[in-house]
């Protein structure tokens, strides 16, 4: 048995490099525990989201001056962006309680009809995950967000009848990575949707100088914007990178994060300049190698991988479609020529998505596209 340095059996490393990927945008308890600590606590200390903060700070004064709860409030993005944390400000905002539960945390209706009769006039209610949502939950949400009401069956068969009762003025932030997959009817309901996108390198930049200061870790602008670079625009990844690094600096160096300690620490945990690794490089090199490039379907490259299919959608392929690595058609996945010069193999046969096939955006899902 092969052992980490906790123990785990890590026999199977392939599975085990995959599932503690540095560059995972997946939440573990460490990265809970960090967020928890760094979040910050008002809009104005929020880095970045320019377009999402805008809106939202108008929304947040209009409510506050009417007296009134918030509009229903729909975050979506890629995971490992501050969506709680932009819950968390909403709510210390408007000076009103937080309630954090996931969809799917919630199985029964009588679960949710639990939360919601035990909120307060203008708490916040944050389901995180809200795509998870079993439908039978979902049916109770929409006459609560729409009319603050619970309509509930009481018995079986004959007897059964509905009542009614009356909910608190609550505001709901759903949060999801799949805004696709909402339904109609629970997406109409939110009156405000923000979306969040991976962060600028500047920004990043400064979210990490920020959270090396609160954790008392020495960094200078140029360590900085080493881990900016290849964290993949993703704040969760960049303090997990941050925390690594540190323990580079203090053995390897003066205990200083600076650009050299940084590019030698990246290139030891094999996250390259532009943040990718070994799993991300091993997919597109086989949409290359054996897929001329592509395009191929989704379970295709999962099972030539040996990755989920809902991995490859969810953790991979955002990050790498925003920096014009890969594209995804109607006709399958596409390594671009940037790619594959950036992994330093033979472009020749790689072709250039055709003009009329578009890419597939997070508000899209399943429009026949290959998957
Ligand atoms: N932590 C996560 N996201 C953040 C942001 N946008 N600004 C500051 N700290 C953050």
């Amino acid at each position: 048995m092969i052992q980490n340095y906790a123990g785990q059996d890590i026999s199977d490393y392939d599975e085990y490099k995959s599932q503690n990927r540095i560059v995972s945008t997946e939440e573990s308890e460490e990265d809970h525990d960090t967020e928890v600590s760094l979040r910050p606590k008002q809009l104005g200390d929020y880095i970045g989201q320019i377009k999402a903060k805008e809106n939202l700070k108008i929304y947040i004064e209009a409510a506050k001056q009417r007296g009134d709860s918030l509009d229903h409030v729909l975050l979506y993005g890629p995971p490992g962006l501050g969506k709680t944390t932009l819950a968390g400000i909403i709510a210390n905002e408007l000076g009103s309680n937080l309630r954090i539960t996931s969809g799917p945390a919630i199985e029964k209706q009588g679960d949710l009809a639990a939360l919601l009769t035990n909120l307060s006039n203008g708490d916040i209610l944050f389901i995180d995950e809200i795509h998870r949502l079993q439908r039978s939950v979902e049916e109770i949400l929409y006459p609560a967000m729409e009319d603050f009401s619970l309509d509930i069956i009481i018995g079986k068969g004959p007897a059964a009848r509905s009542i009614r009762i009356d909910l608190p003025h609550f505001t709901l932030v759903g949060a999801t990575t799949r805004a696709g997959q909402l339904s109609a009817p629970l997406r109409d309901r939110f009156g405000v949707l923000l979306k969040l996108e991976f962060y600028a390198p500047d920004e990043l930049g400064e979210i990490i100088k920020r959270n090396a200061r609160l954790l008392g870790i020495s960094i200078n602008s140029a360590g900085a914007a080493e881990i900016a670079a290849r964290s993949r625009g993703t704040p969760r990844i960049a303090n997990r990178i941050l925390k690594r690094i540190r323990d580079f600096a203090q053995v390897k160096g003066d205990g200083i994060i600076d650009g050299e300690i940084a590019d030698y620490a990246l290139k030891m945990l094999e996250i390259d300049d532009k943040g990718l690794d070994s799993i991300d490089r091993k997919m597109l090199e086989t949409i290359i190698k054996i897929y001329g490039g592509g395009p191929v379907g989704l379970d295709t490259l999962a099972a030539s991988i040996g990755e989920e299919a809902v991995t490859i959608e969810d953790v991979y392929e955002p990050y790498l479609m925003q920096i014009g690595f890969l594209s995804r058609t109607p006709r399958g996945r596409c390594v671009t020529r940037l790619a594959c010069e950036h992994l330093g193999m033979e472009c020749r046969g790689i072709t250039e998505p055709d003009s009329d096939s578009r890419q597939i955006d997070l508000f899209e899902e399943s429009d026949g596209s290959e998957k």
